[in-house]
């Protein structure tokens, strides 16, 4: 089993927004952009786009001079880039990572495989193991083949694991057996060497049934040579937070198995409508989980759920709740945005 130090930090490709010209950022931007101070952490801060908001001007300003990483939302998942067997739809993405590109921006990709968002034609097709296997390679060579090189960093199984830490039922664990994982990865991998290849779940930030699976999981992977590289922490977590310490203990054993760690999905909701206290709340989450992604070397990234109240997928999935990004539905920039800020700021200072 790989067992070593990490030394640096995952380094991905992003510029700080003050060193690219001609970018979508200057106008909106606040005194000292977020991706500016978190450059100067050496991580980059990121939010999941979502394609229908980037015609509204506010959007793709804040989001060019804010943020060094961008995850597209919806649109590489199977269901939009693979609607059909032998079609794939590259557009809304490509659009995304040109986006990206312009912008000086590291691409997450998300996600080369989950039980959510499938198309019609691979959920009802009855396939047995065999034709599943040669359809999902064919998926990842050509999806991952398609941005091989633009992408730093795959998600390339999301949502693998129960809250037990067993795997969990699905077409691929049904169809093909558990060995789909490994099949995944060593796919990702041939497609794009380059990319930084990762496990990604929810509820998998502290120290609990399923990051215990995991890491057992993972442990054998790694043993038997399988090249995943990182783990991915979803972190949709509400204003009460989360026990800090056994995030950190947790990422700690994880970062010892020679695995970089991002924060893919960062989230704080509160139930509506905000108040003083609950965005106070929010700030000192938000505060404390960047906290410990900078004081462990091997987080490379914290990447949000998005970054304006005015598109985030909480108020429709998890109705009374919300207000869960760093800023508000007009753009301003919230008590959580000044606690990032702040937090990143100490890195330059130090
Ligand atoms: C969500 C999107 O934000 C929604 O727009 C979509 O309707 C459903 O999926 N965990 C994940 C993400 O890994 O892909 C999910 O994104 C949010 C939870």
């Amino acid at each position: 089993m790989r067992s070593h130090a990490r030394l640096d930090r995952p380094r991905l490709q992003f510029a700080a927004a003050a060193l690219i010209a001609g970018s979508l950022a200057p106008a909106a931007a606040l005194a000292q952009p977020l991706r500016d101070l978190a450059s100067g952490c050496g991580i980059g801060i990121g939010a999941a786009v979502t394609y229908s908001a980037l015609n509204e001007p506010a959007y793709a300003t804040t989001l060019g001079a804010e943020l060094s990483v961008v995850t597209p939302e919806n649109e590489m998942k199977w269901s939009n880039i693979h609607p059909q067997r032998t079609q794939f739809s590259f557009d809304r993405a490509d659009a995304i990572v040109a986006l990206a590109e312009a912008n000086g921006m590291a691409v997450h990709g998300h996600t080369l495989l989950w039980h959510q968002q499938n198309p019609g034609w691979l959920t009802n097709g009855g396939f047995g193991r065999d034709e599943m296997i040669q359809i999902l390679a064919d998926h990842i060579d050509t999806v991952a083949g398609h941005y091989s090189g633009r992408v730093a960093v795959w998600d390339v199984v999301n949502e693998v694991f129960e809250s037990d830490g067993s795997l969990r039922r699905s077409i691929w664990l049904d169809r093909v057996g558990p060995d789909y994982i490994e099949l995944a990865f060593q796919l990702a991998s041939n497609a794009d060497p380059n990319a930084r290849l990762v496990i990604n779940d929810y509820s998998n930030e502290t120290i609990n049934a399923k990051s215990n699976g995991m890491y057992a999981f993972i442990s054998d992977l790694l043993a038997r040579g399988v090249p995943v590289h990182g783990i991915g922490f979803q972190l949709h977590v509400t204003t009460s937070g989360i026990n800090v310490q056994s995030f950190a203990d947790n990422m700690r054993r994880f970062a010892a198995l020679g695995l970089d760690i991002y924060i893919t999905e960062l989230d704080v909701r509160m139930q509506l409508p905000p108040t003083a206290a609950s965005l106070a709340a929010q700030a000192n989450v938000y505060r404390s989980i960047a906290g410990a992604c900078l004081d462990q070397p091997a987080c490379g990234g914290i990447w949000m759920w998005g970054f304006t109240d005015a598109h985030s997928w909480i108020p429709s999935f998890m109705p009374g709740w919300g207000a869960a990004l760093p800023f508000d539905e007009r753009y301003a920039p919230k008590p959580a945005y000044d606690a990032l800020s702040a937090r990143f700021a100490e890195c330059s200072a130090r």
